[in-house]
């Protein structure tokens, strides 16, 4: 086991804010992190898991021991005639996962290409994209139990998966750390096209049956004209969930809004576009020193270089209290806040 001390978090997190940790441990083995976890240098102090730290703001140090989640392998675990169960290391880079699935045609994770981040992160936002979420694929994980070291099976129903939530986004943070997923993916896999601009690419492409490659392909494309890239401009995707809200509040704004962007979400409720909201708050763009909103995408909040965590932070507060003042709808905050 190698612990590091005074670590330095910065390239470790793709808002790129300065943060540094007491103690940084690289868990490759569950070995490693049950030796971390039960560290008597370690006892009593608190534990942040990172994987990729694409879904994290820090906003002042962490305390105590960063597990830097680098679990590695992908193995098919079983099969049938119609399904192969693939279990992925939670430490795997998801996309390598994506395009390895995608390459084996095994259909499930297509729609879902070129989200940043590790696989273990995945299940925690029941990470979405392109009308698919991981649920969707997922068969069950393995976890540490980190009271008492014990490793704990979660089938579908034990994560209660909801829009970029699940169990260990609640109850279950700090107390489990996410080893491996097993996805049941389709070995006659059945496209997904309806959602965004996929239709639109695979048309320009002249694709008109599209394997999970091409949706694959027409994500990646889609992705990189929308969304800026972390390496060059930090970012952790949406910074905000898109809100759902009772019929009756789309009602009101759409009486002053008719463009308001909506999508049905269930029996009297409806899914805003933040993106929407907060461009027409005024704020697409905006730039106050070293942090912004990103000019093509307001739900994506930037560092331009050298922004704290506690000015992106103090920024995504003013965009709150906009928003909420405009239209009525109060924002929630999908990055998780340290
Ligand atoms: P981290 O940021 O390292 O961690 C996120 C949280 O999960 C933390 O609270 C951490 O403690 C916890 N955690 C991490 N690993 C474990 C583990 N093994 N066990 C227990 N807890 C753990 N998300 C989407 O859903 N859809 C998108 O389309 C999307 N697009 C994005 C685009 C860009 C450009 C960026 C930068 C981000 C985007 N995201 C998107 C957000 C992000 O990629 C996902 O939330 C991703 O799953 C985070 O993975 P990570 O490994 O970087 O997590
Ligand atoms: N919009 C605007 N102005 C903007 C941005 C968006 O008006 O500045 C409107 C547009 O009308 C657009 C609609 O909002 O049609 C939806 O925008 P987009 O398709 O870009 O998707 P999103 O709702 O902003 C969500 C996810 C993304 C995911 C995409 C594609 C959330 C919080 N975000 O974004 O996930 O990639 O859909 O499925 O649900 C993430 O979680 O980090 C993330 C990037």
């Amino acid at each position: 086991m190698h612990l590091e001390r005074n670590a330095d978090l910065r390239t470790l997190n793709t808002f790129g804010v300065a943060a540094r940790a007491p103690w940084l441990g690289r868990i490759r083995t569950v070995d490693d992190l049950r030796a971390l976890v039960f560290a008597p240098e370690l006892e009593g102090q608190p534990r942040l898991v990172l994987g990729g730290g694409s879904n994290i703001l820090f906003t002042q140090d962490p305390q105590g021991v960063v597990l830097l989640n680098e679990l590695p392998g992908i193995a098919v675990v079983h099969q049938d005639e119609e399904h192969v169960w693939v279990r992925s290391g939670a430490g795997v880079v998801w996309h390598e996962l994506v395009l390895h699935t995608v390459a084996q045609g095994w259909g499930g994770l297509e729609n879902l290409s070129l989200i940043p981040g590790k696989v273990g992160a995945a299940p925690m936002q029941n990470i979405g994209a392109y009308g698919v979420e991981i649920k969707d694929s997922f068969d069950h994980l393995e976890a540490l139990r980190v009271e008492d070291g014990e490793v704990q099976v979660f089938r579908r129903s034990d994560c209660r998966f909801g829009y970029r939530e699940s169990f260990f986004k609640r109850e279950g943070r700090e107390r489990f750390v996410i080893l491996n997923v097993t996805f049941k993916l389709k070995k006659r896999p059945e496209v997904h096209t309806t959602y965004g601009a996929i239709q639109d690419v695979l048309a320009q492409r002249n694709i008109t049956a599209p394997t999970i490659k091409d949706v694959s392909e027409a994500v990646i494309q889609i992705r990189r004209s929308k969304l800026p890239d972390p390496a060059v401009l930090g970012n952790a995707g949406s910074f905000f969930k898109n809100p759902v809200v009772p019929q009756a509040v789309v009602d009101k704004i759409k009486a002053e809004h008719p463009k308001v962007v909506s999508y049905p979400a269930g029996p009297g409720e409806v899914k805003l576009a933040a993106g929407w909201l907060i461009e027409q708050a005024g704020w697409k763009g905006f730039r106050e020193g070293p942090c912004g909103v990103h000019k093509d995408q307001a739900l994506v909040l930037v560092n331009h270089g050298g922004a704290t965590g506690s000015n992106i932070f103090d920024l995504s507060t003013h965009i709150l209290e906009s928003v909420k003042q405009r239209f009525g709808v109060e924002l929630e905050r999908e990055v998780n806040i340290i």
